[in-house]
């Protein structure tokens, strides 16, 4: 056997997605996740004078609150920080304290055992890439790894090598064009409207509205309350004087709940007229405080497909339907019917009701009646948001693909460069 092939399938290969929202990691070959965490992180910096007197006292160090629930415990001085920016790792302290968290708490096996398909954005600078794979190889020591663009294995899980991949998650919505396994980097388009933005408009919305958001973090005991009526609630007494950048994640999460809950993408550009006749969606905060939803569902998820009418983003920004038609008309007119033939949906925000709907209309009537539109997209929530981490299960435990790996003594021979060889 040449040094380059490495028996992947022997041991199970571990598969690694990682977004703003949350990193999902598991097994190749298995059908769900093993963990999902979240991207941001709870931090202490011990050195800090205001952290003094927190108890215990922090040892003049860095401390990190990993995962759902170290998160979310009240703590003095505690911030929210990332480790990510624009889809690329950052700090990588904090990746490396996020993978041994995983390590050791979900995968709970050693990482020398496991070879390793880790998804990254279209845009990973080749420092980044390069950064990366020596991490994995001198501190993990893992047997094997490979890197896969997230849109290519989106693409995979819905069964295409060839296709234009939109995926709206948190931090930006993006049409990446995938031509028998590759991406067309110069045709990517992105723009910074998605989920996060959507909880941003849904917060000025009610904030607008006097409708106040209280995180369950500062809730002793509420009490039913009518409809539109003022919420009955008790706030909790010595709770710890939180930071802005910590209180503010956790009404961030609230909002995240509602408009997972409340909004609906109209099928058709959004007119006050037409939608006022159509359901109301009841929505009960924390507090107690409950009201029904009318127009302003529809309302806000309308900037995704017309931004026109927003307020607050630099820049000009497009619609979804046109991120799609100028990714796609950049690239060889041979293999446009290709992409509009398998217009894959992925992302978290995609899962606003009605979203493949509304896109689906909008492109049609922006490409000419003889090109086959088609969009691709799970039905099921879990695989739309999940799909590059399912894409890389599925890739990873291929027999072909065993000799795609970089493999450890590759590494060794070749240095970090091997990545930029190996992994397109
Ligand atoms: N059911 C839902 N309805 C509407 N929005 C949702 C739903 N579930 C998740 N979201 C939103 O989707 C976003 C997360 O999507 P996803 O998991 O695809 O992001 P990510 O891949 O971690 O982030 P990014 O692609 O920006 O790196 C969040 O903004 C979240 O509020
Ligand atoms: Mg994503």
């Amino acid at each position: 056997m040449s040094g380059g092939v490495y028996g992947g399938d022997e041991v199970g290969a571990l598969v690694f997605d990682v977004g703003h929202y949350s990193i999902r990691a598991g097994f190749a070959g298995e059908d769900s996740l093993k963990a999902e965490v979240p991207s941001y992180v709870g931090f202490l910096d011990g050195s800090d004078p205001n952290a003094m007197d927190t108890q215990p006292p922090p040892s003049q160090e860095k401390k990190y609150f990993i995962d759902t629930t170290a998160i979310h415990v009240p703590q003095k001085a505690v911030e929210i920080i990332s480790f990510l920016k624009d889809g690329q790792i950052e700090d990588w302290d904090l990746f490396e304290k996020m993978l041994d968290h995983i390590y050791s708490k979900h995968i709970r096996s050693d990482p020398k055992l496991h070879p390793v398909l880790m998804s990254e954005t279209s845009w990973n600078e080749r420092k980044k890439r390069e950064k990366l794979t020596e991490l994995m190889f001198e501190k993990y020591n893992i047997p094997a790894f490979f890197l896969v663009k997230n849109a290519v294995l989106s693409a995979f899980a819905n069964g295409r090598s060839t296709g234009i991949v939109v995926d709206s998650g948190a931090s930006q919505t993006s049409a990446v064009p995938v031509h028998d396994g590759f991406v067309l980097q110069n045709a990517i388009v992105r723009s910074p409207l998605a989920g996060d933005f959507i909880t941003m408009q849904c917060r000025n919305y009610l904030e607008e509205h006097n409708i106040e958001i209280v995180p369950s973090y500062m809730i002793a005991s509420k009490e039913a309350v009518n409809e539109s009526a003022s919420p009955k609630w008790t706030k909790k007494t010595n709770l710890p004087e939180v930071t802005k950048s910590w209180h503010n994640h956790m009404v961030k999460e609230v909002v995240q709940d509602f408009q997972a809950s409340v909004l609906q993408v109209h099928d058709a550009p959004y007119d006050k007229e037409a939608v006022e006749n159509i359901p109301t969606a009841h929505y009960e905060f924390p507090n107690g405080y409950n009201q029904d939803f009318g127009v302003e569902r529809f309302q806000i998820p309308e900037a995704l497909f017309d931004p026109s009418n927003i307020k607050g983003v630099p820049g000009s920004v497009i619609g979804l339907a046109q991120i799609v038609t100028t990714s796609v008309g950049m690239c060889d007119v041979d293999i446009k019917p290709s992409l509009y033939g398998s217009v894959i949906v992925t992302g978290g925000n995609t899962l606003i009701p009605g979203f493949t709907d509304r896109l689906n209309r909008d492109l049609s009537s922006k490409t000419p009646p003889s090109m086959r539109l088609k969009i691709v997209s799970s039905t099921g929530s879990v695989e739309r948001r999940y799909s590059a981490w399912i894409g890389g299960s599925i890739l990873a435990s291929l027999g072909t693909f065993q000799q795609m790996w970089i493999s450890k003594q590759e590494y060794d021979e070749g240095g970090k460069s091997q990545v930029d060889r190996k992994c397109p």
